[in-house]
């Protein structure tokens, strides 16, 4: 059944229009209000498929009646059609539109036009409500595929750190005197590049690449990597290949960040005495100057096999000697910065 609310302050209106209503168009119920307030909280309440609105009413007149029906967002879709006095019709109608209405009825009614501009209201509702309930199941659809897409980049992102847990594991196996070094470096690194305000996809970057910087080092035997003393310029060569052999390892994994060129370059020192390839200043990536601070720094201050642990003063004493030669003046600053202020320490 259509519910259509009739608002006219003249009962005896109501009457006229309820008898031809029952007439001419059964399949409506007919709800009524004898003042534009009344009519409000009727079409709040009840929300009716079509409303008539008599203009000339004391207190709220039809037209304030339309402008705030319109204005509210629970009745804005209800249509309105204005009943309009015969003899001012232009007027009335354009001041109608003015407010909103939806369409017209002359006064006195007549039955036939009632009957088409209630029907044609009617369908203008239907094809309405319509079109909002298939808004609405769009609308469901997209959050619940935009709620699927984020469950599987989780899945995907909490894949990508277990991978690169076992990557770092795997070298840590075979090389034990710099287990967890690479995991106290990720975490130093990224607190660098969080002082520098580096963004936040460049410092996922780095804590990637920084957890799994020396991955290479599995090509290097083991008698090399935790010899105690010095070792031969054969061994250094070899050593030397690690940043390389780290960063084709990687190649295969397309990662959101440039987490080989990172790895490649992470003994790279800014004026040229780095290796593998001697790079300069700003052939250098940020991110892999930031990993390189933090590498040296935790290297220094942690137990090596061929020395004891030379603790976090030594640390910051070797970059401070180096800023602005072989490190970066910033990422230097910023990690001294960070240790005498307190505000980092390595977990043991
Ligand atoms: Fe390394």
């Amino acid at each position: 059944m259509n519910r259509i609310l009739a608002i006219d302050d003249k009962a005896d209106n109501l009457v006229v229009l309820r008898a031809m209503m029952r007439m001419l168009l059964p399949e409506c119920v007919l709800l009524q209000a004898l003042s534009g307030e009344e009519g409000l909280r009727i079409a709040k309440e009840q929300r009716p498929d079509t409303i008539l609105l008599d203009i000339f009413m004391p207190g709220m007149d039809g037209y304030e009646t339309t402008m705030r029906l319109k204005a509210d967002p629970e009745t804005a879709s209800i249509p309105v059609i204005l009943l309009t006095a015969a003899e001012n019709t232009a007027a009335n109608r354009t001041a109608g539109l003015k407010v909103g209405a939806d369409a017209f009825l002359s006064k006195p009614i007549e039955e036939e036009e009632l009957v088409a501009q209630v029907r044609a209201m009617l369908r203008v509702k239907e094809s309405e409500t319509a079109l909002k309930t298939k808004m609405d199941v769009l609308e469901d659809l997209v959050e619940q595929r935009t709620k699927e897409l984020k469950e599987s980049a989780n899945r995907l992102a909490l894949t990508l750190d277990q991978t690169i847990s076992v990557l770092a594991n795997t070298v840590e196996t075979k090389d034990p005197y710099t287990a967890g070094h690479q995991v106290r470096c990720a975490s130093l690194a990224l607190a660098l590049g969080n002082e520098l305000r580096l963004d936040p996809q460049q410092l996922r970057g780095i804590h990637m690449a920084a957890r799994i910087h020396d991955i290479g080092k599995i090509k290097i035997p083991s008698e090399i990597l935790s010899k105690p003393g010095k070792i031969t310029p054969l061994e250094f060569s070899l050593i030397k290949e690690h940043p390389g052999v780290g960063e084709a390892i990687v190649a295969p994994i397309v990662f959101p960040w440039p987490v080989g060129r990172m790895i490649a370059q992470h003994h790279e020192r800014i004026d040229g005495t780095g290796y593998p390839k001697g790079l300069f200043g700003d052939d250098i990536l940020m991110e892999a100057k930031v990993i390189a601070v933090a590498d040296v720094v935790e290297a220094i201050s942690s137990y090596r096999p061929y020395r004891p642990a030379l603790g976090i003063d030594a640390a910051l004493q070797e970059i401070e000697n180096g800023i602005g030669t072989k490190y970066d003046p910033d990422a230097v600053r910023a990690c001294t910065a960070l240790f005498r202020e307190n505000r980092f320490e390595f977990d043991e």
